[in-house]
């Protein structure tokens, strides 16, 4: 069945977050919908399986117009949704779950064994041999998707809407998803597939549509798009190209000679002049984190010297640290990062209070300002400042914690696995920022576990192993090079 979108808008206070979306789904084609975090994609889904009602246009079937008032009703005309996670009452059973709903209305009275023989038998068709005397609550997310699946099929659904399905799955679970999706839509079904996750997209779709700020921004088929050119729809800019380092960099910034902290690190010895950006790299447990710690000092035990911009710094203090001009960007943004229960605007003034602040009165309006100036340039994706960094996704979270200590004017960053867990437009926006950091002529010293990062971000990397620093390579150093030196091998 062909399922359109007709002119589709929907508002929710404070943000547009689908405005006049037309799209055509087809009949036994997987579409993926992409695009950022916020972009519209889940209301999308949304008003296409009746849990919302649009403002404006309308879903089409086979080109007639239709209008559900609930979930019930899109799935009545052959749409379901398979949300992350079961929404039904936990402690009812698997065959509860998927009939009850259906009883008396399309069944009539049915006994105990017909149910189960019932579910059994959608199970089946989704390859699935759970037992539907199970309580829900004790299958695990892909088994609970897989029963959501079935509801789909047994009822006859001719559209699935699968929204981030993989999220929470194994990658055992989501190859195995996947392949049930190729298989259904094989037979017919129209699959929708949301997803930031440009593997599976390339992986599945036929056709991908991308959304941005709850735009359109294009429907295409896969073979037209590239990972850069997705990324690019995505984003909405230029990807910024690397860096290219010529090696002219300015004064030394940061100088470390012969940091050492026992059972730790030992010896360190690097420079990060004025605009450059030096890369930490090395296995987990290398020591990389611990070394920007004791930079920044919160190592008591450090021992050996820091200087920033020639003034020699007293380790152990990072309140000295912070006022030499050094900002430390942590890996944990949850716990050292932020404070999630507190505003946006309170995250992002916490470090230049002082400041902000004229005779011990914190100046709010000049405090807002400045917040309110990092978040629009790092394109926070939030109703205001005032929202709670708890709320936010990751990627948010950490363009939050950057904006922080951006807002400080330090001279010298370092920033620890700056976009772990955080989406790909996020990424490029953070990996934007780092450069435009070091343009305006910070020191930039980043650890980072991915490769691409530190080959694309960095003008040169220092390799710890075991706590020693084992290698310097200059950027144009090879993916296996760097890893053999992490590895000793
Ligand atoms: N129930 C809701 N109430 C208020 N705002 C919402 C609601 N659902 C989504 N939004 C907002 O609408 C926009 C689009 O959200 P969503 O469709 O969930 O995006 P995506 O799935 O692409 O990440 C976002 O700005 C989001 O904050
Ligand atoms: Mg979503």
């Amino acid at each position: 069945m062909k399922v359109s979108a007709v002119g589709l808008s929907k508002r929710f206070p404070g943000v547009q977050a689908l405005s006049d979306i037309s799209v055509d789904f087809l009949p036994g084609e997987v579409h993926a919908i992409c695009g950022e975090n916020g972009a519209g994609k889940s209301t999308l889904g949304k008003v296409l399986a009746g849990l919302y009602a649009p403002e404006q246009g309308h879903v089409a079937l086979d080109d007639k117009p239709v209008r559900f008032s609930s979930p019930r009703e899109a799935q009545a005309a052959g749409i379901s949704i398979v949300h992350q996670e079961l929404l039904f009452a936990e402690n009812l059973t698997v065959a509860d779950n998927l009939l009850l709903g259906e009883i008396p209305n399309q069944f009539g009275w049915v006994s105990d064994r017909q149910m189960l023989d019932t579910a059994r038998r959608w199970l089946e068709k989704v390859g699935s041999d759970i037992d539907p005397s199970m309580e829900v609550a004790k299958l695990s997310v892909s088994k609970q998707q897989l029963v959501q699946i079935a509801g789909g099929i047994g009822r006859g659904a001719k559209v699935l809407i699968f929204d981030e399905p993989t999220s929470s799955l194994t990658a055992t679970e989501a190859t195995a998803l996947l392949g049930l999706i190729r298989e259904l839509s094989a037979a017919g079904t129209t699959c929708l597939y949301v997803s930031h996750r440009l593997d599976e997209i390339f992986a599945i779709a036929d056709r991908v549509t991308v959304l941005r700020d709850g735009a359109w921004v294009g429907t295409k088929p896969i073979a037209e798009v590239t990972p850069g050119s997705l990324v690019q729809m995505m984003v909405g800019r230029e990807l910024l190209a690397s860096s290219e380092g010529d090696g002219a960099f300015g004064e030394p910034v940061l100088e470390v000679r012969g940091l050492s902290s026992v059972g730790r690190f030992r010896d360190i010895s690097l420079t990060v002049r004025a605009g450059e950006i030096v890369g930490l790299a090395g296995l987990v447990g290398a020591g990389r984190t611990e070394v920007c710690e004791a930079i920044f000092g919160v190592d008591r035990r450090a021992t050996g010297s820091v200087s920033v911009a020639g003034k020699s710094l007293v380790l152990g203090s990072p309140q000295r640290s912070i006022a030499a001009g050094v900002a430390l960007v942590p890996e944990d943004r949850k716990r050292h990062g932020l404070v999630l229960g507190m505003t946006i605007r309170h995250n992002g003034s916490m470090a230049v209070l002082p400041r902000l602040s004229t005779l011990g009165w914190l100046n709010r309006a000049a405090e807002s300002r400045t917040v309110r100036e990092f978040t629009d340039r790092l394109r926070v994706k939030a109703p205001s400042i005032e929202s709670v960094v708890g709320g936010l996704s990751g990627g948010n979270q950490q363009k939050v914690v950057l904006a922080k200590w951006l807002a400080t004017d330090a001279a010298v960053l370092l920033i620890d696995e700056p976009t772990r867990g955080v989406d790909v437009g996020a990424k490029v926006e953070i990996h934007g920022l780092i450069r435009e950091a070091a343009a305006s002529g910070k020191a930039v010293l980043l650890v980072s576990s991915d490769m691409p990062e530190l080959r694309a971000l960095c003008d040169r990397m220092i390799v710890l192993r075991e706590g020693v620093q084992v290698a310097e390579l200059g950027r144009a150093a090879s993916e296996t090079e760097i890893l053999s030196a992490m590895a000793g091998v």
